[in-house]
């Protein structure tokens, strides 16, 4: 099984000897299934050309912070946003000094000082200079900041000398990239999503809804993924692909999406509600195409959708640990709070939608995890990040719960 399926690997190469083993390291962390998108330093072009790296990775390479054509399509902001995994391969001692210490002065730095993702480097220099205090002390430091570090292996280095310092072996720097996303937070865990919003038919081509794109509730479902779990997305209509490793059923309305919840989320670990399943359908559904009637107006009565969020956690028997969303443009903590306690749930996320830049069809979120016991604020960043504190506090709370009933 490819170990990084659906991975979105940003590689930094930074100008050492050993740059030319990151053309090798991208095909290697291709054939694992991830997608790789390269950022060179200035130096890195002396040892191996962005052509190459450009025709490795598929992609153009991105060089420059203020190169005005590649900002406008990647920015340094979006190329932090849009990796997974942020791996420097080779690091230079010059590159973890710069990034120890907090410059953003060329692109590669300034992606790392953006990032939120989780962080590698991978050092290669001479034995002298990784075994130099200074070096060291920077190593440490990004230690302490939360980076991988990546240990260079000892031998024979192109300059002659033997010691610590050579680039790790390519396909130990794969196994150890995978190995990130293998050791889950919700390893062995069956979690069962919903996203995206409901279609409630009024005749054949006409329907009420709403602007959920599905883009958080697929967010999750990675998220979930890479935290080891295996994935349920019960999906309303979207433009989305979805993780390829996520078990995908589709659905249109309210009642279909309760259906295929039941299927799967009875016995499962974790349900996690997401979708805007809208609260009120048509009462009948015409089987032509109405036509236009009267000037006065028309009027379809509605009638209630059932809760699905409500009946997985009203289940008697195999109820999963049940989160809901709550989308609110007022008193976002107050009425989360009662659909926890109304809808019998576990956790619920407080999502604010007034705000068009963060909750429906945005690329954003900004949200407040909140259970019985607390609450914990998510400062505004992409659907991708929020995923993976979400998941963090979610595994968390199943551990914290776990340890006292044992
Ligand atoms: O899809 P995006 O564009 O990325 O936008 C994401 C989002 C804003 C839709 C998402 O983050 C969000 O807030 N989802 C919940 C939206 C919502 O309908 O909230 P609600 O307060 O109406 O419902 C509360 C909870 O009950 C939700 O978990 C909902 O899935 C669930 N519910 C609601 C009604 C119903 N009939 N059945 C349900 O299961």
């Amino acid at each position: 099984m490819n170990r990084l399926t659906n991975k979105r690997i940003l590689l930094g190469v930074t100008g050492g000897i050993a740059a030319y083993k990151s053309a090798d390291l991208t095909r290697r962390l291709q054939d694992e299934g991830a997608e790789v998108r390269v950022v060179m330093t200035h130096s890195a072009r002396e040892f191996i050309t962005p052509l190459t790296m450009q025709a490795l990775s598929g992609h153009p390479v991105h060089l420059d912070l203020l190169d005005t054509e590649t900002e406008s399509v990647m920015g340094h902001i979006e190329l932090a946003r849009w990796a997974d995994v942020i791996l420097i391969a080779p690091a230079t001692a010059d590159f973890i000094a710069r990034y120890a210490s907090g410059h953003g002065d060329d692109l590669l730095a300034a992606v790392c000082l953006a990032a939120e993702c989780t962080m590698v480097v991978a050092p290669a220099m001479n034995q002298a200079m990784w075994a130099k205090e200074s070096t060291q002390t920077n190593v440490d430091l990004l230690r302490k900041m939360g980076v991988n570090i990546l240990d260079p292996h000892e031998g024979l280095q192109a300059c002659g000398e033997t010691g610590a310092g050579r680039l790790m072996d390519v396909p130990d720097i794969v196994t150890r990239v995978a190995n990130l996303f293998e050791l889950g937070l919700l390893a062995g865990k069956h979690v069962v999503i919903t996203a995206g919003p409901t279609r409630e038919a009024i005749d054949p081509v006409r329907y009420i809804s709403n602007h959920s794109s599905g883009k958080q509730g697929y967010a999750l479902a990675q998220a979930a993924l890479e935290a080891g779990a295996r994935v349920t997305l019960v999906s309303g209509p979207t433009n989305l692909t979805a993780p390829d490793r996520v078990t995908l059923v589709t659905v249109e309305s309210a009642r279909q999406m309760l259906e295929a919840v039941m299927q799967s989320a009875p016995g499962a670990d974790i349900f996690i509600g997401v979708a805007a399943v809208a609260d009120y359908r048509p009462e009948t559904t015409a089987e032509q195409k109405i036509k236009k009637q009267s000037a006065e107006g028309m009027t379809i009565k509605l009638v209630q959708n059932p809760d699905i969020l409500k009946s997985v956690a009203e289940l008697r028997e195999g109820r999963p640990f049940s989160v809901g969303f709550a989308a609110e443009t007022e008193n976002l903590v107050d009425y989360a709070s009662r659909k926890l306690e109304a809808k019998n749930l576990d956790m619920i996320i407080a999502n604010n939608v007034a705000d068009s830049s963060i909750g429906f069809n945005s690329d954003d979120n900004e949200t407040i995890v909140i259970t019985r016991t607390g609450q914990s604020p998510l400062p505004k960043s992409s659907k991708e990040v929020v995923s993976r504190k979400i998941i963090a506090a979610i595994a968390e709370k199943l551990a914290a719960d776990s340890e006292q009933v044992a």
